[in-house]
Parts: C-alpha cells; sequence; structure tokens
C-alpha cells in the first residue's frame, strides 16, 4: 500500500494509469477529450511531442564525447526560448572526471545581470529595476532556456540532468569560472550519450494540473489520486533505492520506511519539511554575488 493513503484510497483505484475517465476537477476536459486527440495520432506522428513525453533524466553516460557541433547546436536552440530580457549566460565545463555521474558536459545556466547593466552603460542608462524583479523574471528567462537545451539535447540522442544545488555553492562556482559581480549561477545541467534508458517518470494526473476557469477545491480523492501515480511510479522503478536517495529523519523523529514504500511524496516531504529552515544562507550567496533581495541594491 501506499504511505500517506488510507487502505480504501489505495486500493479503490487498483490502476491510476489505466484510468480512462479522469474529469478533470470543475472543469469541462475529461481524458476522454485528451485520449481522443492521442486517438487521431498526434504523438504518433509528432516527433516534438515524442521527443518531450520521452523526457527522462539520466545518470549514466557512455565515454562518447558530444560533437562540437552537437554542443553549439544545443545552446543555439536554447537561446531561441522566448526570454523577457535575455538575463542568462551559460559556462560549459568538459572535465568529464570532475563531472557528477561523469558527464562529459556540464552546463552552468547564470542569471545574468552584467552584460545588460553593460549595454545599459553603453547607452548611458542606469538599472533602476530591483533585483527581485529581475531575479524573478531572470529566472523565467534562463529555465526556458535551459529546458530547450534538455530538448534539443535529447532531440539529437543526448540525455541530461539538472543539478539544484548550485546555489547553495554559488561562491565556489563562481570562483571556479571566474564570474564577474551580478552574475549567479542558478542550476547546472549534465549532458552526454546515455548509457542506461530507463522508463520516464510519473507526473501529477492532469485533473492536479490543469484548472479550467477556477482553481478548484482540491479532495482528498484528487489528492490520493495524485500522490499514489506518483508514488507507485516512482517504486515501479525502484528509484530511490538505486539512487540510493532515502533522505534521513531529523530531529528524533523515528524511521519507519524502507525502500520498499519510501517514494517521490515522502522525499519531497522530507526536502521541504527539513531543509533550509532560513533563508539567511541563500541571501548570503546571492549578496556576495551583488544581489540584493530584501533591501535596495547597494
Ligand atoms: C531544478 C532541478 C534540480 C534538480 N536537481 C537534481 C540533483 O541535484 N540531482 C539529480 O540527480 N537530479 C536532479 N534533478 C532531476 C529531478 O530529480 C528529475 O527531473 C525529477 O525526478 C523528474 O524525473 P525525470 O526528469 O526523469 O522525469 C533536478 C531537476 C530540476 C528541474
Amino acid at each position: 500500500m501506499i504511505r500517506g493513503l488510507s487502505t480504501s484510497q489505495a486500493t479503490n483505484d487498483s490502476n491510476a494509469f489505466a484510468r480512462k475517465k479522469l474529469k478533470c476537477a470543475d472543469s469541462n476536459i475529461t481524458q476522454e477529450d485528451l485520449d481522443s486527440i492521442w486517438d487521431v495520432g498526434i504523438v504518433k506522428k509528432n516527433r516534438v511531442i515524442q521527443t518531450l513525453l520521452a523526457h527522462k533524466s539520466i545518470r549514466q553516460y557512455t565515454d562518447e564525447i558530444p560533437s562540437e557541433e552537437a554542443v553549439k547546436t544545443i545552446v543555439r536552440a536554447g537561446q531561441q526560448a522566448p526570454f523577457a530580457y535575455q538575463y542568462y549566460s551559460v559556462l560549459l565545463s568538459r572535465k568529464r572526471e570532475q563531472h557528477p555521474y561523469k558527464a562529459p558536459l556540464l552546463f552552468t545556466i547564470c542569471l545574468d545581470s552584467h552584460k545588460f547593466e553593460l549595454i545599459m552603460t553603453r547607452r548611458r542608462w542606469r538599472l533602476v529595476m530591483n533585483d527581485l524583479a529581475l531575479m524573478l523574471l531572470g529566472i523565467q528567462d534562463a529555465a526556458l532556456m535551459a529546458e530547450n537545451m534538455v530538448v534539443a539535447g535529447r532531440s539529437l540522442g543526448l540525455g541530461s540532468c539538472f543539478l539544484g544545488s548550485a546555489l547553495w555553492r554559488a561562491d565556489k562556482i563562481a570562483e571556479k569560472y571566474d564570474l564577474p559581480q551580478r552574475v549567479f549561477p542558478l542550476v547546472q545541467l549534465v549532458m552526454g550519450y546515455p548509457a542506461e534508458d530507463p522508463q520516464p517518470r510519473p507526473r501529477y494526473p492532469l485533473e492536479f494540473t490543469l484548472f479550467e476557469d477556477k482553481y478548484p477545491k482540491l479532495n482528498e480523492n484528487t489528492i490520493s489520486d495524485a500522490m499514489k501515480q506518483m508514488d507507485e511510479g516512482y517504486l515501479t522503478q525502484d528509484y530511490y533505492r538505486r539512487l540510493k536517495a532515502k533522505i534521513s529523519l531529523q530531529a528524533n523523529r523515528k524511521e519507519t520506511f524502507t525502500y520498499d514504500d519510501y517514494s517521490w511524496t515522502e522525499h519531497i516531504c522530507r526536502k521541504l519539511g527539513q531543509w533550509d529552515p532560513k533563508p539567511d544562507e541563500l541571501l548570503k550567496q546571492l549578496e556576495k554575488r551583488g544581489f540584493y533581495l530584501a533591501s535596495a541594491r547597494h
């Protein structure tokens, strides 16, 4: 049984993936509507949708080195994402031995205010927009760019995996790449030819994601279905056991999970319920790079 669900909730619907009728809460869109899109063969014929739906993070890589043309094409495709201000730069490392998962390529996607401030100086302007707004918009620019790179890579046969720890190691990364002030490393992305081919990981049911016209009141069944789809999907792949990724409990909480029932919702609860209770460390990392979210720019 999936932990966090009652017995009846867990057994009610023994095949979450085969459910035919997921009526979206408070909306007119049903799974049947979506199935009918699939039935006319959009997915079968559309390579872009196939590539998107086949996404899976890759954590084992072959020795093959991606060509210079592939690297440049991937970053160029990333650049063509929509942008607010093109507020990013991408740093590349090819020092495979030093990379997580020994991936041939390591991209560091940075929020970059430095470049446009140089342009503003040339045009005799001074930046007055506050760093909070700049960051919220710039992060969107960078994220859209990075995901375009993931999809472009995949279309060329390359796998990838994001690494989220950059935020807390921003000072070390800045030193390594000689980043100027007003450049902040947001996330890293390893890439190379896959030496594994896992199944795509689950996502929430569409009814837990797409709300038409108004945000619905999420009832117990909807929440259970969403948890079940995620937890069963990761358990089926033995995902956390393979990665040895169980997060320890803090503050005298007693461990009752094994890898037989430890899955996605418990994993994310342990992150969001235990990590980083104070923002000081991140604010300090930002300030070292010249970004001031909680006060005016110095
Ligand atoms: C911002 C971000 C940070 C991530 N950090 C890590 C990480 O540090 N290590 C890792 O192995 N995967 C990391 N991932 C990958 C996620 O674990 C993965 O995307 C998620 O489990 C869904 O699986 P899928 O990408 O295979 O569909 C990260 C993904 C994102 C978007």
